[in-house]
């Protein structure tokens, strides 16, 4: 007796062996036909029973979303869309799934939205889509770990408590282990941390990037691949308050180097999924042309999903200047007609993500690399450039999404770091040990943040960001 996962199974001749499957019941028709799935692919196995050698009683009970163990013959199928099935001996029914509970879940996933899907996060994974997207979501990322231990890069795991602000935007998740009822109190009435556990305030990490750096300047390449928590109250599809961040940080690289490696990168994983979630990936596009089916012409994707995909591997990121695209922006129909919500005035105004949609989806038509950004909108660890105004900074813009890369050059030179530091208040004191840096054999090096969310979004075309991770943290929201 062999046990062997549905995936193989489909994948195999029919043995005329005797085979034990085990799975969730999808659909029972006739009385006969049950389709199973075990996770392990997409597609369900035929198993075909004969009523007339089984309980009626036992039968009752193979019902939608039952967890069952079959075993029997595995044959070819007589029916259509498989090769082989099996043809039932023997059924233990091992977990019963009240039908009239189950239907609201996964019965008729189609008719459910995925709003109301969301309220049932620990079932909604046995629906089709929330299959396709957990798997893609993977192998995305192994294919992130092989890229770069296939590039010499050292896994780096870093901190997730830490004392510090790496992006200095204060959106910080306190960590503390006192009564909130009754902290202690220093002299002048505020809480005091050196009473806490670590005797200091602590956060979850915003982003690894500075203990990166300082890895990268000892190890050469180093990549993070950790959660990240950002307190913003952003109640958008694209945001997360506990998302998962790549980042990749190398010695010895400028922004160059920095963007061939983003480019590079993402064309990797992205074939990668290509390659490797073949029936999850078409599964998915097939959805999301019934979802644009009931959108008007003008709002539907020119692309089928893998077209999507496979244009980003064929074509070159266009590499612009925020200077550029200031003045393609002021130029542009929906800014002088006073369409966007934020009017482009003038240089030195903030990108809103209106303005990078506008870029990649209708001026371009393709990823944006935009670098060389006003000093003033951007971290203080950035490279300032000679014009003393713009920074060696980059983002990469992509089709629905956004923004999915934020990476720089970093400030390699101890004076002027600690100058913007100052400007921007920015603590020395906290970061004493990411000024050290500067101090011993500092030298040019950049990295990047990748939001694999974002990444998983582009890759399965899921609208909402709380469709690609199992359990979304996002404001007012932290159930299961
Ligand atoms: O642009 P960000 O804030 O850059 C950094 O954190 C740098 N320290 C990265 C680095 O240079 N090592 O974030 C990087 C990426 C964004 O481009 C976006 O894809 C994602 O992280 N991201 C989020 N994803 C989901 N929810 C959020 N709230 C996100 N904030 C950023
Ligand atoms: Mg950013």
């Amino acid at each position: 007796m062999q046990y062997k996962t549905i995936d193989e199974l489909l994948k195999s001749e029919p043995t005329h062996h005797e085979i034990i499957v085990r799975g969730w019941v999808r659909s029972f028709r006739s009385n006969r036909f049950i389709a199973l799935n075990d996770g392990s692919t997409i597609k369900t196995l035929q198993c075909v029973v004969d009523f007339e050698n089984f309980e009626e009683e036992l039968l009752k009970k193979v019902t939608v979303g039952a967890a069952i163990e079959v075993s029997g013959l595995l044959v070819e199928s007589q029916g259509q869309g498989q090769t082989v099935e099996i043809q039932v001996s023997k059924l233990t029914v091992l977990g019963e799934a009240n039908p009239e509970e189950v239907k609201l879940t996964i019965l008729s996933p189609k008719r459910h939205s995925l709003e109301t899907l969301r309220e049932q996060a620990h079932l909604r994974i046995r629906t089709n889509t929330f299959g396709a997207v957990m798997r893609t979501r993977s192998k995305l990322a192994f294919a992130v770990h092989e890229y770069f231990q296939k590039n010499g890069f050292n896994y780096m795991h870093t901190p997730i408590i830490t004392g510090s602000d790496a992006e200095g935007a204060g959106e910080m998740f306190r960590v503390s282990a006192l009564d909130a009822k009754n902290p202690p109190l220093d002299e002048n009435g505020n809480v005091n941390y050196k009473e806490d556990f670590f005797e200091k305030e602590t956060n979850l990490t915003v982003s690894g990037q500075l203990e990166a750096e300082t890895y990268a300047m000892a190890l050469g390449k180093v990549y993070t691949f950790g959660p990240t928590f950002r307190a913003e109250n952003s109640n958008t599809s694209r945001h997360l308050a506990e998302f998962w961040m790549i980042e990749p940080e190398v010695a010895f690289n400028d922004l160059d180097a920095n963007m061939d490696l983003a480019e590079d990168f993402i064309k990797y994983v992205v074939n990668y999924a290509l390659e490797n979630c073949a029936d999850d990936l078409e599964f998915l596009e097939n959805r999301l042309l019934e979802e644009e089916k009931n959108k008007p012409q003008d709002e539907r994707s020119e692309m089928k999903l893998r077209e999507k995909l496979k244009f980003i591997l064929e074509n070159n990121f266009k590499r612009v200047s925020y200077t550029e695209a200031i003045d393609i922006l002021k130029r542009s129909k929906p800014n002088q007609k006073k369409k966007f919500k934020y009017i482009i005035e003038e240089w030195g105004a903030d990108l809103q993500s209106e303005h990078e949609r506008f870029l990649v989806e209708k001026h371009f038509k393709s990823p944006v690399i935009l670098f060389d950004y006003p000093a003033t909108i951007k971290a203080f660890y950035m490279r300032l450039n000679d014009d003393g105004k713009t920074v060696r900074a980059m983002d990469v813009l992509f089709p629905g999404i956004g923004e999915i890369v934020g990476g720089s050059q970093r400030e390699e030179r101890y004076d002027v770091l600690k100058q913007k530091m100052e400007a921007m208040d920015i603590s020395t004191e906290e970061l004493y040990w990411y000024l050290d840096l500067r101090k011993f054999g500092s030298a040019v090096h950049s990295g990047f943040g990748l939001g694999f969310e974002r990444l998983v979004q582009f890759t399965t075309g899921m609208g909402n960001i709380r469709d690609v991770i199992p359990y979304p943290r996002t404001p007012g929201n932290a159930e299961f």
